[in-house]
C-alpha cells in the first residue's frame, strides 16, 4: 500500500528548513505520496520548485485558514490544510493505501512507515514530547488498546495526537461523513469519531505501543524584524551575494 503523508505547512521563516528536514526523511521511504497543503491563498512557485526538486511524488495545494479563524486563540492550526488533503483524496477517488497526518515540524523514525503501512482500519502508537507527560500513549493489554495516557484528556473519547494514528483509506472510504472540524484541541477526537471506530478494533503499533517512533518536536520560532528581507534570505530565495 501507498502511504499518503499529509503535511500542513504555513509561511514563516522556518518553513523551508522544516520542509527540507522532513523531505530528507521522506526520501528514504518507498511508495509514499506527499500531500503538502500550504496555509496560503495561492500555490507558491518557490515552494513548488523546492518540492519537485526532491523527487518525492507529491501534490501541492493552497489551503488558507478561513479568515474568521485567524484571529481566534487558539487558532485551528493545520485544519484547512488537512481538509484540503482529504478533499483531494476524495476527488481522486483514492480508496486504497494508508493516510497519515504528518506535521512539518515533527520528527519521524523510518520504522514508523513500515509499521503503519499494514494498517487495516486504524493503527495507533505513542508520540513523544507531548505536553506535560512528554508522551501520549495508548495503553495496551494482551495486544489490545484498552485506554490512553495523555496529559490533556479533556473529555475526549480518543485522547491522541494527530501524529499518533494512521488510517486505512479502504476503511475510511466507508464513512461518507469524515470530518476534520475547526475545533482546536478536538480535531483528532472528532475526526476519529467520524469514522466509526471501536477501541477493540485499533491496531497497536511500535511493539505494542512500547516504542516511540514519532516526536512532537517544535522549532523555536522568531519573527524577523525586517520581515520581507529576512524571510527571503533565510529560506534561501536570496543569497548573500544578492544582498
Ligand atoms: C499540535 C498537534 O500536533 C497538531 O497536529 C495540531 O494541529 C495542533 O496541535 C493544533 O491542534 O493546533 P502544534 O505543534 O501545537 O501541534 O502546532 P503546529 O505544529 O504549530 O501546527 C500544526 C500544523 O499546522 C503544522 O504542520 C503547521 O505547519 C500547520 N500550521 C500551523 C498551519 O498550517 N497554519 C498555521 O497558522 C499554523
Ligand atoms: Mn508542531
Amino acid at each position: 500500500p501507498v502511504i499518503y503523508f499529509v503535511t500542513p505547512t504555513y509561511p514563516r521563516r522556518e518553513q523551508i528548513p522544516e520542509l527540507k528536514r522532513l523531505a530528507y526523511t521522506l526520501l528514504h521511504v518507498p511508495r509514499l505520496y506527499w500531500l503538502v497543503a500550504n496555509d496560503q491563498e495561492r500555490c507558491d512557485t518557490f515552494l513548488d520548485t523546492l518540492l519537485s526538486g526532491f523527487g518525492i511524488p507529491y501534490a501541492h495545494m493552497a489551503s488558507p485558514m478561513p479568515s474568521e479563524f485567524r484571529k481566534s486563540k487558539p487558532a485551528p492550526r493545520g485544519v484547512a490544510n488537512r481538509r484540503a488533503a482529504l478533499q483531494w483524496l476524495h476527488q481522486q477517488n483514492i480508496t486504497n493505501g494508508v493516510l497519515y497526518f504528518g506535521d512539518d515540524d515533527n520528527t519521524y523514525d523510518l520504522r514508523l512507515f513500515s509499521e503503519i503501512r499494514q494498517t487495516q482500519r486504524v493503527s495507533m502508537f505513542p508520540v513523544g514530547l507531548i505536553a506535560e507527560y512528554a508522551v501520549s500513549v495508548p495503553v495496551v493489554r494482551d495486544g489490545k488498546v484498552v485506554a490512553f495516557l495523555d496529559s490533556w484528556v479533556a473529555g475526549r473519547r480518543w485522547p491522541v495526537d494527530m501524529a499518533g494514528f494512521a488510517v486505512s483509506l479502504a476503511y475510511m472510504s466507508q464513512y461518507p461523513n469524515v470530518n476534520m472540524p475547526y475545533k482546536p484541541g478536538y480535531e483528532e477526537d472528532l475526526f476519529l469519531r467520524s469514522i466509526g471506530l471501536r477501541i477493540d478494533q485499533i491496531e497497536p503499533k511500535g511493539a505494542n505501543c512500547t516504542e516511540i517512533l514519532v516526536w512532537h518536536t517544535q522549532t523555536k520560532n522568531k519573527k524577523s524584524a525586517v520581515v520581507r528581507l529576512n524571510s527571503e534570505f533565510l529560506d534561501g530565495r536570496s543569497n548573500l551575494g544578492a544582498l
